[in-house]
């Protein structure tokens, strides 16, 4: 058995956690999160507060995990970290404690790509979340629909072309007059829209669409957000109308979202889906795409909402997969904002 310390700072959540096992045979020992409400005055995270408050927390953070988890620092057998993708100021300093900590143990580090630990994330909770499945990871700065038949072999099936789910859930929020990040508002608001009052597009959802054309399983959510803009404009009494903007926005991206996985799941034949990120947090979206998916014979897995958002279990969970196979990232291990998964094979 391996002990494992996670480590993730890519963003506004400093976060730390413990692992212990080997194969998919995982037990989350500890899991720490703090989150950094000060962007929330800003309506957005700030990258220069992020680092600083990053930079206060990680010693208490990591600390706690590890007393949490009934261990000592001397018992880890190994550091994983994010390493990208993410603000680079706010991940240097996870990477950097990382690197550290281990050099100090003689243990080994390994940096991990942030978007590899979404897609940990719900075999924390599920034994059979497990491959070969079809991953939907909705984030605020990712939508990614990937085919994954085993773990580290990912088929990049297709991205947005503009904003991310997450994001296109954010900016409706601010124009809907919600707090930040709205995503959770923008759900609960939507429970009472009436769903015929507005008519958004389906975007990218032709239904003569095949499997070569190009945006057969590509998102796009700009068009969406403007729609909801010129709907809040056009308003005459948006208190009264809001919710029901919300509903037609959501159930607009949901049915997207859901039939774009459908279309993944179809083409390979997978009988499990896997949601991760933010997003996933969104019951409507889990129950939506269960009843697509239940009736063809396919089980919908999603974490719980606080392994759905970033954690550093999921973290850990990837970097346990990625020391098992022998990897082992230097002490110059670097950060960087934007990289792709690792692992992803082409077409
Ligand atoms: O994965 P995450 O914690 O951070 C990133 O890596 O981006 O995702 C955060 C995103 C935000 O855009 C937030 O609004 C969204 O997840 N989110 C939701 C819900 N809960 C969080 N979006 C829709 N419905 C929700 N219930
Ligand atoms: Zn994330």
């Amino acid at each position: 058995m391996t002990l494992v310390l996670g480590i993730e700072t890519s963003c506004d959540e400093t976060s730390a956690a413990v692992l212990d096992g080997a194969g998919d045979d995982v037990a989350q020992k500890s899991l720490v999160i703090l989150s950094q409400d000060v962007h929330r005055v800003y309506g957005g995270v700030v990258p220069e507060l992020a680092s600083r408050a990053h930079l206060t927390s990680i010693v208490p953070v990591v600390e706690r995990a590890i007393e949490e988890a009934g261990t000592t620092l001397e018992r880890i057998d190994a550091v994983a970290v994010t390493n990208a993708p993410g603000l680079v100021g706010a991940l240097l300093v996870g990477m950097s404690f990382g690197k550290a900590l281990a050099f100090s143990r003689g243990i080994p580090v390994l940096g991990v790509h942030h978007m590899e630990g979404h897609l940990f994330a719900a075999a924390l909770e599920h034994r059979d979340a497990v491959p070969p499945f079809t991953a939907l990871l909705v984030s605020g700065g990712h939508t990614l629909l990937l085919d994954v038949e085993e773990w580290g072999r990912y088929r990049l099936l297709g991205g947005t072309r503009d904003d991310a789910a997450g994001e296109a859930f954010d900016k409706v929020a601010k124009l809907l007059g919600l707090p930040y990040p709205g995503g959770r508002y923008v759900e609960e608001l939507a429970r009472s829209g009436d769903p015929k009052r507005f008519q958004f597009g389906r975007p990218m959802l032709r239904r003569n669409a095949l499997p070569t054309d190009e945006d057969y399983y590509a998102f796009s959510f700009s068009g969406l957000k403007t729609a909801v803009l010129h709907a809040v404009r056009g308003s005459k009494d948006l208190e009264a109308e809001k919710a029901h903007i919300a509903r037609a926005f959501q159930d607009s991206l949901i049915e997207t979202l859901v039939e774009k996985t459908w279309r993944g799941a179809s083409s390979f034949g997978r009988q499990r889906v896997v949601l991760g990120g933010g997003v996933a947090c969104n019951r409507t979206l889990a129950a939506a795409m269960r009843a697509r998916m239940e009736p063809e014979g396919a089980n919908v897995f999603t974490p719980s909402p606080r392994l759905a958002t970033d954690n550093a279990a999921m973290i850990a969970r990837a970097g346990m997969f990625r020391l098992e196979r022998g990897e082992r990232s230097g002490l110059d291990l670097n950060a960087y904002a934007s990289r792709p998964i690792p692992g992803l094979v082409t077409a």
